[in-house]
Order: structure tokens, then sequence, then C-alpha cells
């Protein structure tokens, strides 16, 4: 863990703000997770409520950290550090870590990811779930039976973290609706990976009522007139697939690992094991293993990330999904970085930049790969997500992680070129890195079960 701290620059918030951004690029491109950044020179005359303060009175600040309140100076004293840089100098003193350099150098990408990662909890917390109210036990299975298979559903990945899914609890079915208030519009205007995130929720439903003896069956868009309602499925008491419930124990696991992974090669059989899961759901995946395509691919991330971060509309969007975990969703952050990264991110291009590191992430992936649909329709995105959700429980049976280089596939002009790599027919959809992780993670936070529960009318 490396805490850093920077002093001085008391008198400009932007100058601090500066400093943040060059240090902790400057981290990340050394791959250094950064934990903590505090700015302990920060002038509290110039407070605008950043840092989640709700006290501007200069000299009175207290700051709000994940619930608590924590008097500014006593927190301070608290935190441990392990490297402290003294960047605020009226000279801009020489850096005493490694590569820093003095404010107006050319800006390096803000590292999303080992913030994001260094704020999961460390396990889906299930203990602050409400009182389900209105719920009717109308399939011989008890509430909190019910509660567990939609609390197992929730555990699927998604877009920006957004949970983009309700539940109805129907006679003798569970349907699952999408909540398109949480759609990204910039990011996926279609509801493409909304839809795809769905799907990976509705695996997760299909896998915990296997293991709880039960058979679900699906039936997607089972309303033409309800465009929202994406699958009702219905439970029905006859056992299932022992090959679908040996994944259960693995959706806990599961997390999206943006951290390098082991040099350890994946085994061949593995490899083969996960294009078949993906098959069984009727999708595709492509191994991209030769240099050509490999490179290819990496070319395109590239691409894609200049592209994409070139759009101040896509940054803005991605800034107002980074979250204190709290709210329970978003792409989390410690509470004291937020305001700096979503101000980062709103405000500079830094395309160029992540791009570097993304190529080399996906240069450097033990196992680069494409999950393609048949066809290009929601349907097919919710049988993409089924399909990603299997890949990724079998994938963590098998002891690998995985994360996603899906710039390529969100820039509409590249996706078909990601395809093309491939060398098959088909429509890209995800783009995954996979391979053995170096550590355990803590899991994204989840929204509560009641958030996501709706009544049946
Ligand atoms: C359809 C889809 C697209 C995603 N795209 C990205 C992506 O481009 N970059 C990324 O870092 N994570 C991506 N994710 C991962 C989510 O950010 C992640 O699932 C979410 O933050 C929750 O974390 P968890 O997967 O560890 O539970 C994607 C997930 C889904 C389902």
């Amino acid at each position: 863990m490396t805490v850093v701290i920077l002093n001085g620059a008391r008198s400009c918030a932007d100058l601090t703000h500066s400093l943040c951004i060059e240090v902790e690029c400057q981290l990340a491109a050394q791959f250094t997770t950064v934990r903590s950044l505090h700015l302990a020179g920060y002038d509290i005359g110039h407070c605008t409520g950043e840092f989640d303060c709700f006290v501007k009175t200069p000299g009175r600040c207290r700051i709000h950290d994940e619930g608590q309140e924590i008097e500014r100076a006593h927190w301070f004293r608290a935190f441990t550090k392990t490297h402290a840089l003294n960047l605020g100098s009226p000279a801009w003193g020489p850096p005493s870590l490694g590569a820093i350099q003095r404010p107006g150098a050319a800006l390096r990408p803000v590292p999303l990811s080992p913030a994001v990662n260094s704020t999961r909890r460390r396990s889906h917390d299930q203990t602050q779930t409400p009182p389900i109210h209105n719920l009717e036990n109308t399939m011989n299975l008890s509430v909190p039976q019910l509660q567990a298979l939609v609390h197992a559903a929730t555990l699927a990945p998604s877009s920006h973290n957004t949970q983009p899914w309700l539940f109805r609890i129907e006679d003798q079915a569970i349907e699952l609706l999408a909540d398109r208030t949480r759609a990204l519009p910039v990011n996926d205007p279609d509801d493409r990976e909304l839809t795809i995130s769905c799907g990976c929720a509705l695996f997760n439903l299909r896998v915990a009522a296997a293991a709880a003896g039960l058979q679900a069956q699906v039936e997607p868009w089972p309303d033409a007139d309800d465009g929202d309602l994406l699958a009702r499925v219905h439970l029905l008491p006859t056992g299932s697939g022992q090959e679908v419930a040996a994944l259960k124990a693995a959706m806990d696991e599961r997390r999206t690992y943006r951290e390098r992974f082991a040099s350890t090669a994946v085994d061949p059989t593995a490899l083969r094991s996960l294009v078949d899961a993906v098959h069984s759901e009727d999708a595709i995946l492509s191994v991209l293993d030769t240099a050509d395509q490999r490179l290819g691919a990496a070319a395109l991330v590239a691409e894609g990330d200049a592209m994409l971060w070139a759009n101040p509309s896509w940054r803005r969007e991605l800034a107002a999904w980074m979250h204190p975990r709290r709210r329970g969703d978003g792409l989390t952050l410690p509470a004291l970085a937020i305001p700096v990264a979503q101000m980062v991110v709103r405000t500079f291009d830094m395309g160029h930049g992540v791009a570097a590191k993304d190529r080399q992430l996906a240069d450097e992936s033990p196992v680069l790969a494409v999950l393609s649909t048949k066809g290009e329709s929601p349907r097919d995105w919710l049988v993409a997500g089924q399909a990603l959700q299997r890949l990724l429980l079998l994938g963590v049976r098998l002891g690998l992680q995985a994360s996603y280089l899906n710039q390529p596939v969100q820039v509409a002009t590249l996706r078909p070129k990601l395809q093309q790599i491939t060398g098959r027919p088909g429509h890209a959809q995800l783009l995954l890195r996979l391979g053995v992780p170096t550590q355990t993670l803590p899991a994204a936070p989840r929204r509560p079960l009641g958030d996501v529960l709706v009544t049946a009318s």
C-alpha cells in the first residue's frame, strides 16, 4: 500500500489537484497501487465542499468519510505513511520518490482501476439487506430462499457497476427487468452493455436455482409490448444440471481483475473448457493466440482509448459513476479521492496515456479473447451476458480471473475490425483478458436487495 501525502501548495487548490494527478499517474505508470492520496497542505480557506467536507468554515473543517465524521487534524495524524512526498516547496524541490516530476510536465493517465479495486468490500455484504415487504410466497419457496436467488443474481458484473436490473416475483417465476434509469447513454447508446449486464445476472439466477435443486426455465422477452421485461424465469421443482450448479461457489469469488496477472500460462485444457462453456450458451469465444491477432487487438484498444477519452461527454459520464462505496454502486473510490479523480476524468483527455497502459495490459495478458454473438439484437446481447458469466464463473473454478478491454467494442467503427481479427463471422461483444490472479481483491459494492426487488402490480 502506498500512501502519498502532498505538502504545500496551500493556497491554490488547482495546483494541488494537478500535483495529485501527476503523482498518481507517475505511480500508476510504475504499477504502484495508490490506496490513498492526501492533501496535507490543503488550504481550508479555499474549500469548495470537495472531499466530502460538509463544514466549510476555515479551521473547522470536518471530513465525512464512509459515513463517519472525522476531525481533520485527528485524521491526518491517524494514517500510516509509506511514502511522503514533499512537492510543495516554492522552488518545487527535488522529488523524494523516483520519477515524480514538477508541475507542468505532461500529464499521464489517472489509473482508475487500482483505486477502484482498493475500496471494495472484503466480501459481498448481505447483512444490510432490508426486509422485503408485500412479497407473497407463491412458489412454495420461503422468502429467504427467494431473496437468496435474487441476491445471487445481483453479484453479477455490470458496466460501470451500474447494476441496471430489477427483479419481480410473479406466480411461480422471477422476472428480470432492465432498469434503464441506470443506462449509460454515451458509453452505451443502444443499451447493449446494459442488456449484457442483465444477462450476467440472469445466468447467476440460473446457477443459484440449480444449486437449490430447482430447474430454471428461461423465457426471454415474454411480453412483446414490454421491452424492459427481459426474461421470465420459471422455477420448477425438478432439479437441474450439476454442471451449472457447481458454479455457485465461484459467484462470490469472481472479481473484475484489473491488476496484472501472474506470468503463468493458462492451461490449454482449461482454455478449451472456457471456449466450450461459451459455446454451450450459443455464443463464440475466440482466443487471440497468434502474435498478429494480439498486436492487432492491442492496437485497437489503444485506438479506442484515444477516441473515447477525447469525448468530453463520455468522460463526464464516467466521472458521474465514480462513487463512494457507501452508495452501493458505481466505480468506487475512497471518498476523499473522488473529487480529485472526478475532476481529472472530467477535465483531461488522457486518452493517449491510458492507451499506452491498456496496450501494455493487453500485450502482457496470458489470454486475450473476444466473446462474440451470432446476431446483433437485444436477444443476442442477453445471450452474450449469460455466456460471459458462465465463462467468468468457470474461469474462477479453474483458478482464473478476468477483466475487460472493451474500448474497441465501445467504438462503433472499431467493432467490425475486432471481429475481423478473430477470423470468424459474428459480432464482437466483449474483449477480455484472463489469467491467474496474484492477489485476492475485495468485492465491489452492491445495492441492497430491497432496491432491486419490485412487487407485482
Ligand atoms: C458488459 C460489461 C462491460 C464492462 N466493461 C468494462 C470495461 O470496459 N472496463 C472495465 O474496467 N470494466 C468493465 N466491466 C466490469 C465492471 O466495471 C464491473 O463488473 C463492476 O465494476 C463490478 O465489479 P465486479 O465485476 O468486480 O463485481 C464491464 C462489465 C460488464 C458486465
